[in-house]
């Protein structure tokens, strides 16, 4: 048992960061532990977390147990959580709900929980107190430890906390199932530095911690040779890539080799807008297989509100980043991600943030209202703004968003764009994909073409998709 400690995961030390290449092993006992018994994943939160669950996949089958996609009947229930918001917590408290009973029904049930949410103490005390039946409680550094705290369940029946609050080490050795055959995740760091005074992150997640870049660069090398067409490099910050690793090499040279690849499109997110260097919207510029997308969150349009959340750069800096990436950059596309309700938000502040966003127009913005998240600074800080203001605010700025992503979608009309048909869509049996831009198009086209990079032309717009018939 080892319980996650907040005031542990606040600290930053000088320590080097071990990579280790050998540490994730099934030991002969156990390597059937799972035959003849399948397993049931949920996945909440950031791509990061969809990839941790593509590693708790492959480990599961590494143990012999198969996927199933019916949680009714499977031997072990595992939920990958997410922290960033009350509602995600909600969500999961909701299907604790749901599982108990099952867990009623089926005493041999194993159910996990795992991700940033078990990284809080509040969660892990909850669980102890109020879900005893939890069987294992795993933190977001010990994944590649899961098959023996699952050997431990099946022998003991007792409940584990398997949480650490620590800075966190890089493990080179974990397998990877992937959910897509032709676009891949690809981690180039884990945690995060930046301490955004609203954010959990940092201390669900340890300090930020770069992958070697001929570590990465192998990767994607490994993927073109199995077929893939696409990879996203994942890290809560990307532009600092690099800067704790001090080898002489950063975000754009590893984007450079990347694109040295076979790698058809390659994407990026998160980008901070603090240290995005002109070195990096050069790279992006020169080479084709980077794609011409950016999120570039910008939290709010109040240099008041981005000051009392650490964001480290000023409006005018942010406009400033964001004409020089248009300017640069032909045909880019650029979203964004915007609080509202910081504590202390004034309606001018609020203003602030409308205006700013007439000005710039953005693609699309993923909109959140603030959400208090215990152990963070912002936690503490006066809020007496009613959650009803925080919604009318969340309101008009969605009916803005809205406004100019129909805008520029409608700009693709009768226009030729090259998607990555990945799957199938939702509605008339077409298939889905998205542009180099990030748009997301649907089109009338036969299985043979999933996986292909087609040419499309656009025949609708609307808010959040496009429609496009396969060009002869
Ligand atoms: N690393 C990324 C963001 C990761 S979290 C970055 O810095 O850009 C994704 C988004 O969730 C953030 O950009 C922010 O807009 C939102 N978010 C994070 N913490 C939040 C909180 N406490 N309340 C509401 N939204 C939050
Ligand atoms: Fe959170 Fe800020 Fe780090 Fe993004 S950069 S993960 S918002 S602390
Ligand atoms: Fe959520 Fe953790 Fe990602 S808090 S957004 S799953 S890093």
């Amino acid at each position: 048992m080892n319980l996650p400690n907040l005031k542990e995961a606040k600290v930053r030390t000088k320590n080097k960061t071990l990579i280790k290449y050998d540490d994730y092993i099934i030991p002969k006992a156990i390597e059937n532990i799972g035959k003849n018994k399948t397993f049931h994943i949920i996945t909440y939160g950031c791509q990061m977390n969809v990839h941790d669950s593509e590693n708790i996949k492959a480990i599961m089958e590494d143990l012999k147990y198969q996927e199933t996609s019916d949680m009714k009947d499977a031997n072990v229930i595992i939920l990958n959580t997410c922290a960033i918001r009350e509602n995600a917590h909600n969500k999961v408290v909701g299907m604790l709900g749901r599982i108990k009973h099952l867990k009623q029904e089926n005493k041999n049930l194993i159910t996990i929980l795992c991700g940033c949410m078990a990284q809080e103490e509040v969660i892990t005390n909850l669980i102890k107190s109020k879900y005893k039946w939890v069987d294992i409680v795993l933190g977001t550094h010990n994944i590649h430890k899961l098959p023996l705290y699952l050997e431990k369940i099946v022998n003991e029946h007792k409940q584990d906390i398997e949480v650490y609050s620590i800075e966190g080490e890089i493990y080179e050795n974990i397998p990877v199932k992937r959910d897509s055959k032709y676009k891949a995740y690809v981690n180039i760091m884990y945690g995060c530095d930046k301490f955004c005074t609203y954010c959990i992150v940092p201390y669900t997640r340890g300090k930020q911690r770069s992958r070697l870049l001929e570590d990465i660069v192998l990767e994607v090398e490994q993927l073109v040779t199995s077929g893939y067409k696409e990879v996203t490099l994942l890290g809560q910050n990307v532009n600092a890539y690099g800067k704790d690793l001090n080898l002489g090499y950063n975000f754009a040279d590893l984007l450079r080799e990347v694109a040295k690849t076979q790698i058809s499109r390659i994407r990026f997110v998160t980008s901070h807008p603090w240290d995005f260097t002109d070195d990096m919207i050069d790279v992006i510029k020169n080479y084709n297989n980077i794609m011409p997308y950016i999120h570039l969150p910008l939290q709010s349009g109040s240099n008041r509100i981005l000051k009392l959340m650490n964001r480290k750069y000023t409006k005018e800096e942010y406009i400033t980043l964001y004409n020089k990436i248009k300017e640069q950059i032909p045909n880019v596309s650029i979203t964004t991600d915007i609080i509202v309700g910081f504590p202390g938000e004034t309606d001018e502040d609020f203003n602030d943030t409308l205006d700013l966003y007439h000005l710039l127009k953005f693609d699309l913005a993923y909109t959140f209202i603030f959400s208090k998240r215990e152990g963070t600074p912002a936690c503490k800080l006066k809020d007496e703004t009613p959650l009803e203001e925080k919604r009318k605010r969340l309101a008009s700025l969605n009916e803005v968003v809205n406004k100019y992503a129909l805008e520029h979608n409608k700009k693709y009309v009768g226009r030729d764009v090259f998607v990555l048909l990945e799957d199938y869509s939702d509605k008339d049996n077409k298939l889905m994909g998205y542009t180099d831009t990030m748009k997301l198009v649907n089109v009338k086209a036969s299985d043979e073409y999933l996986g292909k990079i087609v040419k499309v032309k656009i025949t609708e717009a609307k808010t959040w998709s496009l429609e496009g018939e396969l060009h002869d």
